[in-house]
């Protein structure tokens, strides 16, 4: 793609307008967008209403009482002229009342007249009867005066007229409001609205030139973010670790390790984010710790509070196996403790020994942790490897995965069915504790705190569906979808519309998706899929319906490196060298500078950097209007201004052995997209006629390869290259997903109403 492209993109007229207004819209965001019809919180309502209320109590208050002072003293003036000449009515009260004063005085040129009103007698309970009828009420009048004229007909009605106004004020802002609540769809999200970065802190930036990436280098780097219209930013561990599985294993899990910085590196950092409107989510790792945490040495050595803080049992030294479970990095989960004098459980590294969450002391410690860091003011966790953290205590052998195999030979983590180390009973009732203490913060406004699981269940996809929680008791926001990361086993546009539809016809309705191509622990998809198809494969992450995840890397294309045995730093690749980490995980890419400018001061990096750095980085991408970073910024302002890619319809129209196609749609609104990607090994002609309610003619607003201004194509022949992805834009009124056989999935119906620019439920 040439620079033409998106300059030429820019002239349309529509898009530009909500482009410019996402760039311009300053650091709180484009959540904000004048253009984007805005729902309405509940506690936005709450606000509104109360204060809509107040105000038109106390003004129909006031002119209630504005009406009647009015009233009153005007006939005040009236009483006293009139009593002038006629002593048998005292008015004292009038007398003291600063406003008669002062209107007696105007109204009767002096002093004098003051003093006459002043004299005048007869009222205020001495005399009864006649006399009351010669005088008018005034401001300041006593109580008796006062009920006395009050049940005249000329102060009733205009007094029950006001109080039933109230009254019906007060019902019809009720009935507004309850009409509101009910007809507005559900605010979309600071975790929806963009794309979630993963950052490697390891391996972002390295602000103090010992090889390391560390917080301060993310400070150094937070524009980046804007430029990418990202909102939110995973950070992975930076606990105080001996970084056995780097940072996975922690020492303190309220420290920060000095490798990373400092307590006030990380509150800096927090502050600089949140100044920026970005949210920081950091990584909560409750299944483990290292075997250096003040907890482990204490339960070894059988410290009353902490002996049963992990999962000890007894076992033959010398032939530690109390049973056939596996850790997942390759030999059995069980390790002899020559303190203890037995085994622990570690579902992972020896070095990073089960915590027992049977143990009610253990939740509340780990509570505290999600408390301590809440406190802080982070704004969401990634909960790392939550379906290991109960273990059967029957400790019975798991199933073979092959029955025929010796049990004696050492099974991997895929020779077992993890019937007894895996998602266990009571599972779901810590995450839905973790859930509540998450929402007691939440309460606190604009500071909604957000949770994502990671579970990888393969092709028991019902079980990672379980962590959305039921409608009732909510667990995640979303758990992790990594059914995307099998895309490169078979790029084929049937096998993509496969994976997407696994997930949306298996979510729980109502629910938000997501999708994950890469992270730390897998490698990078444009490698495993080939360069060629980064684009295409960004294309899809930006465009299906849910929150984008998106590896740091993965907006400009990164690959995988190779890695020596001598360079190897993941221990999991010291087990089993093809389950090395290390690949994904090296230095980003930020220019064409020493060290690819993660490292500007010294001469090293803690992995190698990438030779395609020269290439591949961001600052020359950035100059490179058709480059994978630019697509990737595109699409990322596109889906936020677009209302049908943000949050509408999303129904496949076609699939085969290279293409699929689908459309983004909302109800009420005429602009749509169609989406085509072409993951084959070859170039195509797809013939969408067959979809009739297409117009005949789409225009492309965005293509993975170079296109011109305005070009369109007959819906009957839209062609695409190998690798090619395209967005086009058509408008219609007719709607896809109204079709009884239509493959379409929504999380929340929403219709825009174009008249006053809203969106409704419908
Ligand atoms: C999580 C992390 C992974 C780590 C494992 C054990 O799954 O993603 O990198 O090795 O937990 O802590
Ligand atoms: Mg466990």
């Amino acid at each position: 793609m040439t620079g033409k492209h998106f300059q030429s993109l820019e002239k349309r007229s529509s898009l530009k307008a909500h482009q410019e207004l996402v760039l311009e819209d300053g650091p709180r965001g484009p959540l904000r967008s004048a253009l984007l019809p805005q729902c309405i919180s509940v506690f936005d309502l709450a606000c509104l209403s109360i204060s809509l209320w107040a105000c038109c109590s106390s003004l129909v208050q006031l002119v209630q009482l504005n009406a009647l002072l009015w009233d009153n003293t005007a006939s005040a003036v009236t009483v006293c002229e009139m009593t002038d000449g006629d002593r048998s009515v005292e008015l004292e009260e009038c007398v003291g009342n600063p406003g008669f004063l002062e209107e007696r005085v105007r109204g009767s040129g002096g002093p004098a007249a003051a003093a006459a009103c002043a004299e005048a007698t007869g009222v205020g309970g001495r005399d009864t009867g006649t006399e009351y009828t010669q005088i008018r009420p005034y401001a300041g009048m006593p109580k008796e005066v006062l009920l006395l004229y009050s049940g005249q007909a000329r102060y009733r009605a205009p007094r029950q007229v006001l109080f039933w106004l109230v009254i019906a004020c007060i019902l019809a802002l009720v009935a507004l409001t309850v009409a509101i609540i009910a007809l507005s769809p559900r605010c979309v999200g600071w975790w929806q609205v963009s794309p979630l970065y993963q950052v490697y802190p390891r391996s972002f930036r390295d602000s103090d030139g010992d090889g390391v990436g560390d917080l301060r280098g993310i400070i150094e780097q937070l524009s980046h973010f804007e430029y990418l219209n990202i909102k939110s930013v995973w950070i992975s561990p930076f606990y105080r670790s001996p970084m056995q599985d780097l940072g996975y294993d922690v020492e303190d899990f309220r420290d920060v390790d000095p490798l990373y910085g400092t307590m006030q590196d990380f509150e800096e950092l927090l502050t600089q984010m949140h100044n920026r409107g970005l949210k920081l989510i950091m990584d909560f790792i409750p299944n483990h710790t290292s075997d250096r945490h003040r907890w482990f040495n204490l339960s070894r050595s059988r410290d009353e509070h902490y002996k049963d803080y992990y999962v000890w049992t007894d076992c033959n030294a010398s032939a530690p196996r109390p049973n056939n479970w596996v850790s997942v990095f390759g030999n059995s989960s069980w390790t002899y403790d020559e303190v203890r004098g037995q085994c622990y459980l570690h579902q992972f590294l020896k070095e990073q020994p089960d915590l027992n969450f049977r143990n009610p002391h253990v939740r509340q410690a780990m509570i505290d942790i999600v408390r301590f860091w809440l406190e802080k003011g982070v704004d969401g966790f990634r909960m790392g490897a939550v379906k290991r953290l109960l273990e059967a205590t029957h400790l019975r052998n798991e199933p073979q995965t092959d029955p025929c195999k010796p049990p004696e030979s050492f099974p991997s983590e895929w020779d077992l069915h993890h019937d007894y180390t895996t998602s266990q009973l009571g599972l779901h009732q810590l995450l839905q504790e973790w859930r509540a203490e998450m929402d007691t913060y939440s309460r606190e406004a604009g500071r909604y705190r957000f949770m994502v699981t990671e579970s990888y269940d393969h092709e028991e996809v019902d079980k990672t569906m379980m962590y959305y929680g039921s409608p009732l008791v909510k667990e995640s926001d979303f758990p992790f979808n990594f059914y995307l990361l099998d895309l490169p086993q078979n790029t084929s546009g049937l096998w993509v519309q496969h994976l997407v539809h696994l997930w949306m016809t298996n979510m729980p309705s109502g629910r938000w998706p997501n999708w994950v191509v890469g992270n730390h622990d897998t490698p990078r998809i444009a490698s495993s899929a080939g360069q060629s198809y980064a684009r295409v494969i960004n294309m899809l992450l930006l465009t299906l319906p849910g929150t984008p995840i998106t590896y740091y890397g993965e907006e400009i294309g990164m690959e995988n490196i190779n890695v020596s045995l001598s360079q190897m730093q993941d221990l999991a690749g010291k087990y089993n060298a093809s389950a090395g980490r290390d690949p994904q995980r090296s230095p980003m890419q930020w220019s064409s500078n020493m060290n690819a400018g993660f490292n500007s001061r010294t001469n090293v990096t803690w992995l190698p950097i990438h030779p395609d750095y020269n290439n591949v980085n961001v600052e020359s991408q950035k100059e490179d209007n058709g480059s994978v970073l630019t697509q990737y910024r595109f699409l990322s302002h596109l889906r936020q201004s677009e209302l049908p890619l943000q949050r509408g319809w999303f129904c496949s129209v076609y699939a085969d052995a290279s293409v699929f196609s689908y459309l983004r749609e909302l109800d009420g609104l005429d602009r749509a997209f169609l989406v085509l990607l072409n993951f084959g090994k070859e170039a195509t002609v797809t013939d969408l006629s067959s979809v009739d309610k297409l117009p005949d003619l789409l225009t492309v607003v965005v293509s993975t390869v170079p296109w011109t201004a305005g070009r369109q194509f007959p819906k009957s022949s839209i062609p695409s290259a190998a690798g090619e992805g395209l967005v086009l834009q058509y408008s219609s009124q007719q709607r896809f997903n109204a079709q009884p056989a239509a493959h379409c999935y929504v999380s929340e119906k929403a219709c825009y109403l174009g008249v006053v620019n809203l969106l409704y439920k419908c």
